[in-house]
């Protein structure tokens, strides 16, 4: 309330000068103001016609006994352990009270806005709307105007916004508003030689069961290396179906079937030689529009690097835990480079809320039980207020058992610059959202073998991400590790004092191999760094830890966190050199135990496995 008061002294003095009378809570006051990130321009105003789609996010009615909830099915020595909660059970605890939807109703209502205009998410806490933009503004006491970047995107924000203050209470968030989040790939590092023409060792009869020693290199790195690295290269999958996994896209990216399968061919032939040519390798899904595209590339596609991303995820998972079932999600929402027309709605809405809403609509039984993403921004390009809805939101999708793991960014500590946008003109470190959400797993990247160490490629300038978040204090999961490492490190207050939040969610929470990917591309092959690659590597390894938990009869992941820091680190390999260098410094180093690059390290089938009590004698 006090930031708030600052913010709008003038509403607030409006709101405490006066008698809590009817008017007073009738009164407007401030609910939300953030200053857009540095690269994005107010360009001009916007017809009052426009039409804008307006999501508002209602409290939630028992959200406190979905954290409840969520740390006890997550809590290994638990006896709920695993008890994912159901549709239906988690709905009835995030709808909404009734008093919330009515006031909610009754201020559209007076604002000419007829219940039948409004749709509802599953559990009816988000309600969509569309309206011009001068009814949003009168709404919201806002002032939407047009922001442009560099690039030619445009966004419609306003970055105050304001409601009666009796609904103050009542509402989370409205977007789009005043978070200017512009998700992009933590993937698209291609390595700047074309890659048809990097050598490839290629050693003679590399076979699916053959040792780290005869079939990784640090040239290109291949399914049958990143198995035989992490030990599922002799588990056979048994509870394909049962299980399953899925991938994301974002921001019209693209997976191709044609190239998956050539992919195979070249990396996993012992697959193909059992898949049909007409099987298909995944599904894909479409969610507000997002593409599904199927045909080559065209020349656009191809000049934007189009389907590198979307290439990378599908390949690896499918190369590492096929014939697991794949989803692909693509979710809609790309900024355009648009001038908005009168009476068309455009689509600029924010893409994670779209996406965790679809899947929490899911039934039970088509639920994937992992979740591969490697889009985010920088944590200040989002509204807290809106960011803490997201977030909480992936809370919601982790109770009903989905281990969702995202990249931890590939620019170490200063993810795309490390200027803040609040106007203070300083630099520190800037942490990275969704990874700064405390309620799903981030990975960061290795390199090299025996030993492998934080990921830093000076070919292409990728460096694993980590750090500390801003929005989200340190959950209780990762107090005593976190609480280590800045303890040997004296806090960092000699070289990073200031610069970072000592008391945030930090993270990766583990990491993988990312540099040097082979993948194929419209047709060709191209090496690849990034956290968008040890993000699927690690989300398929988990698909196999859950199909061996299936197999076994036990309960799924889900979500990972507390489980991770309180038994499972003892089944990653360590990392104990390299940092994630950025804003200049060396950023934050690998070492023993949990650090802010490396988080646990990279996972060990076999121990993973053991500490879950599953018999480890993966040949059957
Ligand atoms: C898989 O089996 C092969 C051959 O039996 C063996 O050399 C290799 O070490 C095994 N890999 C793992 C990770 O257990
Ligand atoms: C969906 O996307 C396609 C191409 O990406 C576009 O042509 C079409 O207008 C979009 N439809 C809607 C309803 O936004
Ligand atoms: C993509 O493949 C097509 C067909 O082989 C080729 O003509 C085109 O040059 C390729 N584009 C890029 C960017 O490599
Ligand atoms: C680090 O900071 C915490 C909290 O401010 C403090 O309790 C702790 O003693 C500090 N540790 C060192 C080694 O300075």
């Amino acid at each position: 309330m006090l930031s708030l008061c600052i913010a709008a002294l003038v509403f607030c003095i409006a709101v405490y000068g006066l008698p809590e009378s009817q008017s007073a809570l009738k009164a407007y006051a401030l609910k939300s103001s953030h200053m857009p990130a540095q690269q994005w321009t107010k360009t001009n105003a916007v017809s009052p016609n426009h039409v804008i789609n307006l999501q508002i996010g209602l409290k939630q009615g028992k959200f406190d006994e979905v954290l409840r909830r969520l740390a006890e099915v997550s809590d290994p020595d638990h006896a709920n352990y695993g008890r994912y909660l159901s549709a239906q059970e988690l709905n009835k605890l995030t709808q909404p009270k009734e008093e919330t939807t009515s006031l909610v109703t009754e201020w559209l209502s007076e604002n000419g806005i007829n219940p039948s205009q409004i749709r509802y998410s599953a559990a009816r806490d988000w309600m969509y709307l569309d309206v011009p933009v001068q009814k949003a503004n009168q709404l919201l006491a806002g002032e939407y105007s047009m922001y442009e970047n560099h690039a030619g995107k445009a966004m419609i924000r306003t970055p105050d916004w304001s409601l009666p203050r009796y609904l103050h209470d009542h509402i989370d968030t409205i977007q789009p508003t005043n978070s200017f989040f512009n998700p992009s790939s933590n993937g698209l590092k291609p390595e700047a030689e074309p890659l048809n023409s990097v050598s490839i060792v290629t050693r003679p009869a590399q076979g699916p069961r053959d040792p780290v020693a005869a079939v990784c290199t640090m040239n290109r790195l291949t399914p049958y290396c990143l198995r035989a690295l992490y030990g599922t290269q002799n588990y056979t999958a048994r509870a394909a179906g049962r299980n399953k996994m899925a991938m994301t896209n974002y921001l019209d990216e693209l997976s191709l079937a044609v190239d998956a399968r050539q992919y195979l061919s070249k990396y996993r032939p012992d697959i193909i030689a059992v898949i049909k040519p007409s099987a298909k390798l995944f599904d894909l899904v479409s969610i507000n529009n997002g593409t599904i595209q199927q045909t080559p590339f065209n020349p656009a596609q191809q000049a934007a690097n189009t389907g590198i991303e979307g290439g990378l995820d599908v390949q690896t998972m499918l190369g590492i835990a096929w014939p697991t079932p794949l989803t692909i999600y693509s979710t809609g929402g790309r900024q355009p480079d648009f001038i908005p027309d009168d009476f068309t709605p455009t689509n600029t809405n924010e893409p994670y809320l779209d996406w965790v809403n679809y899947m929490l609509a899911l039934d039970d039984d088509v639920l994937p039980q992992v979740v591969s993403t490697s889009y985010a921004d920088t944590e200040q390009s989002v509204a807290k207020d809106y960011a803490i809805r997201v977030c909480n939101q992936f809370a919601a999708l982790g109770a009903r058992g989905v281990s969702m793991v995202f990249g931890s960014g590939d620019e170490g500590v200063g993810g795309k610059g490390c200027l803040r946008n609040d106007g203070s003109g300083k630099s520190t470190f800037i942490p990275e959202f969704p990874p700064s959400c405390p309620y799903i797993t981030v990975i960061g990247g290795t390199q090299d073998f025996n030993p492998e160490v934080a990921a830093d490629d000076p070919n292409t300038g990728f460096t694993s991400g980590g750090g500390f978040g801003e929005y989200f204090a340190r959950p209780s999961y990762q107090d005593a590790a976190v609480t280590q490492y800045l303890d040997i490190n004296n806090n960092f207050s000699d070289k990073y004092s200031g610069i970072f939040n000592t008391a945030g969610r930090a993270y990766p929470d583990m990491a993988a191999q990312s540099v040097n990917y082979g993948i194929v591309w419209n047709g060709t092959l191209r090496n690849l760094d990034g956290t968008s690659a040890s993000t699927p590597a690690v989300a398929a390894i988990l698909a196999m830890v859950n199909d061996a938990l299936i197999s076994s009869g036990k309960p799924t992941l889900g979500f990972l966190n507390p489980w991770l820091y309180k038994k499972g680190y003892t089944a990653f390999n360590d990392i104990l050199s390299g940092g994630s260098a950025g804003c200049n410094t060396p950023g934050f180093p690998a070492s023993k135990g949990w650090d802010a690059v490396t988080g646990f390290g990279s996972p060990n089938f076999p121990k993973i496995l053991r500490n879950f009590g599953v018999d480890d004698k993966l040949d059957r």
